[in-house]
C-alpha cells in the first residue's frame, strides 16, 4: 500500500454546467440557446435527446447543494446560462434568471461551499447566433456586457470565476468538425470563433479587474496528450501538430501574446486566415490568476498522410477504455501538466475537470462504479506526481457531481458521482461518491 497525500492547501471540488443539468428550458424567462436549437434538430444528438429537463437542477438545486455538502468539497464549479440571465444575448437582464443563481449561491455559501462560476459553457443565446454568433466580432462586446452584469450581481459574494470553458470545443469541434452546436464545418469560421472567444476572455478579465478587485479569474482550456507511436520524426511532429491545436493555439495567446506560426500556416494552406486587430493580443494576454485544465484522455498516435488537417491518427493500443471509448491514459495527465508548467511558467493551475464515463445503473439501491474509482486513483496519482515535480496545482474539480446531458451523446453517457434517473430525477450516490468523499475528507488515499 502506498499513501498518496496532498498538501493541506489543496482545494477539492465538483463541477457541472448549466445546459447539462438545469432543464427548465422554457421557465423563468429563459430564451433558447444554440444548444436548444441544435439538440432539437434531428440527427445532431444521440437518441434525439435534449436539455429541456436534464437533471431538473433548476428546481432541485437545494438537493444538489446537500449532495455537495455531504461530499465535503470546498468548491462547486457551475456555469451561468447566458440566455437565462440575458434572454436576447444583449440588453435587458432577466431578474428571474439572476434570482435563480442568487438562490443557488446563497445556498452554497450557507453550506460553506465556495462558488466558482463559469461564464461561458457553450450555451450562446440563439438570438446572438442569429447575428453570426461567435463568428461575429460584436459577440465579444455582448459577452463583456454579460460578464459585467454577472460581476455586478454576484461579484461581492463569488470570488472564483472562469471566463470560457474549453475554447477548442466551442470553436473547432463546433464550427470545423461540426460535432457540437452550432454544427458548422467551416475552418475559417472556426478560426474566427477561436480568436473571438480568446478576445472575449481578455475583455472579461479586463472588466473583472475593475469590478471584482479581490477575486480570481482564469479560463479552462481542454487538452489531451498524444504520445508518438515511434521515435520517427514524422510521428513526433504529427503528435506535436495536433497538440499545438489544443494547447498552444489556446494558451500561447494568453501567456505569450502570440499564436503559433506553424498552425497559422497550416490553416492558411487550407484557406483559413487569422484576423487579428490592433490591441487584440494585449487584451488577450493580460495576466490571469489561474489556468484551468480539463483533462480526460490521451493516446498513442502517428503520422498518416492525408488524415485530416494535421495528418495524425491515433493508435488504439490495449488501454482500458471508458464507456465513451476514451483510453484511460493517466500518464498523459502527468506529461501534460509538466509540459504546461515548462511552457507557461508558474501560473497556478486548477484541474477544472477530470473524470470518467461509466454507465453503471442502480442495482438494489447501489451503484457499484469501481472502474470510476480506479480511474480517479490513477489520475490523482499522476496529479500528485506532477505536484511533486513542482507543478503549482491549486485544486482538483471532479467532473461531474451528477450524471447529465453529455452534449452530442445525450443522456447515453454518464460522468456523475451521483446517478440520475432521467424519468424521476431521483439522485443516487455511487460508490465513487463515497470514495471521493473519503479522499476529500482525509486529503489522502491509498493505492
Ligand atoms: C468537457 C466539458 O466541459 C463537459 O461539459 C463535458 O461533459 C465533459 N468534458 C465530458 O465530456
Amino acid at each position: 500500500m502506498t499513501t498518496i497525500e496532498f498538501p493541506k492547501s489543496m482545494k477539492w471540488g465538483a463541477a457541472t454546467a448549466a445546459y447539462q443539468i438545469e432543464g427548465a428550458a422554457d421557465k423563468g424567462g429563459r430564451s433558447p440557446s444554440i444548444w436548444d436549437t441544435f439538440s432539437h434538430t434531428p440527427g445532431n444528438v444521440k437518441n434525439g435527446d435534449n436539455g429541456d429537463y436534464a437533471c431538473d437542477s433548476y428546481h432541485k438545486y437545494e438537493e444538489d447543494v446537500q449532495l455537495l455538502k455531504e461530499l465535503g468539497v470546498d468548491v462547486y464549479r457551475f456555469s451561468i446560462s447566458w440566455p437565462r440571465v440575458i434572454p436576447h444575448g444583449k440588453g435587458e437582464v432577466n431578474p428571474e434568471g439572476v434570482a435563480y443563481y442568487q438562490r443557488l449561491i446563497d445556498s452554497l455559501l450557507e453550506n460553506g461551499i465556495e462558488p466558482m462560476i463559469t461564464l461561458y459553457h457553450w450555451d450562446l443565446p440563439q438570438a446572438l447566433q442569429d447575428e453570426g454568433g461567435w463568428e461575429n466580432r460584436d459577440t465579444v462586446e455582448a459577452f463583456q456586457e454579460y460578464a459585467k452584469a454577472m460581476y455586478e450581481a454576484f461579484g461581492d459574494q463569488v470570488k472564483n470565476w472562469i471566463t470560457i470553458n474549453e475554447p477548442w470545443c466551442a470553436s473547432f469541434l463546433s464550427n470545423y468538425l461540426g460535432v457540437h452546436a452550432p454544427g458548422k464545418q467551416d475552418l475559417q469560421a472556426a478560426v474566427d470563433v477561436s480568436h473571438h472567444l480568446l478576445l472575449a476572455h481578455g475583455k472579461a478579465v479586463e472588466t473583472f479587474r475593475e469590478m471584482v478587485p479581490d477575486g480570481e479569474i482564469g479560463y479552462a482550456p481542454n487538452a489531451d496528450w498524444l504520445e508518438p507511436f515511434s521515435s520517427a520524426e514524422e510521428d513526433h511532429a504529427a503528435c506535436r501538430r495536433d497538440m499545438q491545436w489544443k494547447i498552444e493555439w489556446f494558451m500561447d495567446p494568453v501567456f505569450k501574446g502570440s499564436y503559433p506560426e506553424l498552425l497559422q500556416s497550416i490553416f492558411a494552406e487550407n484557406n483559413a486566415y487569422l484576423k487579428v486587430e490592433e490591441g487584440d493580443m494585449e487584451t488577450i494576454s493580460q495576466p490571469i490568476d489561474f489556468m484551468g485544465i480539463n483533462y480526460y484522455s490521451g493516446s498513442i498516435a502517428r503520422y498518416k498522410e492525408g488524415s485530416g488537417l494535421f495528418e495524425v491518427e491515433p493508435i488504439w493500443v490495449d488501454y482500458d477504455k471508458t464507456d465513451i471509448g476514451w483510453p484511460v491514459y493517466s500518464e498523459g495527465f502527468y506529461k501534460l501538466l509538466t509540459y504546461i508548467h515548462q511552457q507557461y511558467g508558474e501560473v497556478p493551475i486548477y484541474i477544472t475537470e477530470n473524470g470518467a464515463c461509466y454507465n453503471h445503473e442502480v442495482e438494489n439501491g447501489i451503484v457499484n462504479d469501481q472502474p470510476r474509482i480506479d480511474y480517479l486513483k490513477k489520475h490523482l496519482t499522476a496529479l500528485h506526481r506532477a505536484m511533486k515535480s513542482g507543478v503549482p496545482i491549486k485544486g482538483y474539480i471532479l467532473w461531474s457531481l451528477l450524471d447529465n446531458f453529455e452534449w452530442a451523446e445525450g443522456y447515453s453517457k454518464r460522468f456523475g458521482s451521483v446517478h440520475v434517473n432521467y424519468r424521476t430525477f431521483e439522485r443516487t450516490k455511487k460508490e465513487s461518491y463515497y470514495w471521493y468523499q473519503q479522499t476529500v475528507h482525509n486529503n489522502w488515499f491509498e493505492i
